[in-house]
């Protein structure tokens, strides 16, 4: 949520800012700031809209310099205005600082402030913190970076929340200070330049080397190096790594959106998801980075799934797929009310926590929730360097590569079938005979040339969506392994286009969701031929019975009943139930974004929403 880049260096600032913040436009996007230092004033730009409203305000009054920050802003305190953009100053004027994550004390601090004296030009929590340093740091007899430094130390021990924050000084040229507490932080090391930013997507195409910063971290960068130290005032250790990430899978190549890129993009993150984990020779999935072994797994009663949005419906599918292959107990429970609840769980309860950033404040709190009562728990990440994969007791990684556009769609997929490799783990270890795991592998092997021949359906699904666009409401049921698809679906459609979507599965429809059903609101029911297919028919005849158009999902080669009742039938590939999920999202995806266009939304970067989700 919101993106942080800072340089200094010999190159000009404002250029290397800004295409920084378009790559992280996608954090969040109401409004835009840049501040450089020149010639012994701190220049600032904001501007309320997308980058590029910020980018031509520069072209028309340009800012020089070559050290600076910026930031792209999802609002959390104060509305959307140039005012309440970031950067923010404190009372000297001298010090711009921007934020990530809520300073959760500041009304009590802003207080203070003002009682001293201190005046306030936004209704932000980050214009308190940028208060206390320069405070503190007009207190000190030095201009030194370590004077800023040890200034920075007495502000951040006063303040409760997260922070990600990147400070320049107007007294200290050349000198750009980061610290971090819960809120992403990566320092890029360059040639004689350096760079911090929230996500390393902004800095790629310019360094590949790369120190995380952890927890109460505090970097000093100058064109020539870097220290770190602790907010306690310790020495860091720290170690540089080499990041595998290209500008090209940071980039929308011919796509006009990442989001229908990443929808493409799945045979092969499908694949990355299996890749060396399958063993035909013990038929059954090998998950190293799980750090447990068969003897350790046997020993688990009870596993909960834990997540949001996207990623907990993708555990919604993982709950069938756990307790049919292995019998094992399953629950999932959203991330938000895990962290508040006080769910019992026995000492041989195994926790997986799901999210590709792998930084949800939510998923966060939970994991570490879970650990604190003992818990092993694990996790299923995209971002290998994330918080969540760093705390975790082990795991297993997506593979998937950049997902940009807001809408989550590869990641889904991917954590699906990573769920599906879980289960089949577990079952094999269990009650599963080596030929059903066997058969489970081929089927899986087969899986990509399938998602490709989904793919392949686009035109088709397309032209659907188009005739559907207008629908104010639109309702979405499936059975079992596709209930959380319904779920899924709805979500897709209603973040992108903003048709009221709700998903649910399809036999409660005659326990309320029926008085909905009239001839402006379709239905769009996910029927693959599967052991649940005549209950589906069913229900698509009660919807078609009071009048409600009804667009089907169904399987090749077996859609004849639902062509006969049905306005819309796609057709997916034949596959076994457990894995229809994989294939009936996709088709939902591409429904979705194709409705999104024909409705001329933003599709990349939906309104009020952020990629994420880094506050509670
Ligand atoms: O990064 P995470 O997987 O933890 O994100 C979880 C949700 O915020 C995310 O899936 C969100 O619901 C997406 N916008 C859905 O498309």
């Amino acid at each position: 949520m919101c993106g942080i880049v800072g340089y200094v260096g010999s190159a000009e600032a404002a250029p290397i800012l800004l295409e920084g913040l378009r790559r992280l436009e996608y954090r969040g996007y109401d409004s835009a700031g840049v501040a450089t230092l020149e010639e012994g004033i701190v220049s600032v730009r904001k501007e309320v809209g997308r980058i590029d409203d910020l980018r031509k305000a520069i072209a028309i009054n340009p800012i020089g310099g070559s050290t600076g920050i910026s930031h792209t802003r999802w609002a959390t305190h104060g509305k959307v205005t140039r005012e309440n953009a970031h950067p923010h100053f404190d009372r000297s004027g001298k010090l711009a600082l921007v934020h990530n994550g809520v300073i959760e004390n500041y009304a009590s601090l802003r207080a203070q402030l003002e009682e001293e004296g201190h005046q306030f030009h936004s209704q932000t929590d980050t214009e308190v913190l940028a208060h206390l340093v320069g405070r503190a740091f007009d207190r000190c007899s030095e201009r030194t970076p370590g004077a800023l430094v040890s200034a920075l130390r007495e502000a951040l021990g006063q303040v409760a929340g997260t922070y990600g924050i990147a400070i320049v000084h107007a007294d200290l040229p050349g000198v750009l200070i980061g610290a971090r507490r819960g809120s992403p932080l990566v320092l890029g090391i360059g040639k004689g330049e350096h760079f911090l930013a929230s996500d390393v997507s902004a800095i790629v195409g310019y360094t590949r080397d790369v120190v995380y910063l952890n927890d109460y971290e505090i970097a000093v960068l100058s064109d020539e190096g870097f220290t770190l130290s602790t907010v306690q005032g310790n020495g860091a250790d720290y170690s540089v790594t080499k990041v595998d990430m290209t500008e090209e899978d940071v980039g929308k190549g011919d796509y006009p959106h990442y989001m229908l890129k990443e929808i493409h993009e799945q045979v092969r993150s499908v694949t990355d998801a299996m890749r060396g984990r399958l063993s035909h020779e013990e038929a059954t999935a090998k998950l190293g980075g799980l750090n447990m072994s068969n003897a350790e797994l046997r020993t688990i009663e009870r596993i909960v799934l834990s997540g949001c949005g996207t990623a907990f419906h993708a555990a919604m599918v993982g709950e069938y797929l756990i307790e049919s292959l292995a019998q094992i107990p399953t629950e999932c429970e959203y991330a938000s009310e895990f962290r508040y609840r006080n769910l019992p769980m026995t000492k041989d309860t195994l926790v997986f926590v799901l999210s590709q950033s792998g930084e949800t404040a939510d998923t966060l709190a939970a994991l570490r929730e879970s650990k604190r009562k003992g818990h092993r728990t694990l996790g299923i990440c995209n971002n290998v360097a994330s918080t969540i994969a760093r705390e975790s007791d082990g795991g297993v990684y997506m593979h998937a590569g950049p997902e940009i556009g807001v809408a989550a769609t590869k990641s889904f997929t991917s954590q699906v079938t990573i769920l599906t490799l879980i289960a089949l783990l577990l079952g094999r270890i269990r009650n599963l005979s080596s030929s059903a795991g066997t058969r489970i592998i081929t089927e899986l092997e087969a899986l990509p040339a399938q998602i490709e021949k989904v793919l392949q359906l686009e035109p088709e699904i397309a032209k659907i969506a188009k005739r559907y666009a207008h629908s104010k409401v639109m309702l979405f049921m499936g059975r079992q392994f596709n209930y959380p698809v319904a779920m899924e679906g709805a979500l897709k459609l209603k973040e992108i286009s903003y048709i009221a979507a709700m998903g649910y599965p399809s036999a409660e429809l005659k326990h309320g969701v029926i008085a909905l059903v009239n001839p402006e609101t379709p239905s769009v029911v996910i029927a693959p031929h599967d052991a649940v297919f005549h209950k589906n028919l069913s229900n698509i005849e009660e919807v078609k019975a009071r009048g409600g158009p009804v667009i089907a999902i169904g399987t090749e080669g077996k859609g004849k009943e639902l062509s006969l009742v049905c306005d819309d039938v796609i057709l997916i590939p034949d596959a076994p139930e457990i894995l229809t999920p994989i294939l009936t999202s996709i088709v939902l995806q591409i429904f979705a974004y194709h409705i999104a266009v024909e409705l001329g939304c933003d599709v990349d970067k939906p309104r009020n929403l952020a990629k994420s989700v880094t506050v509670e």
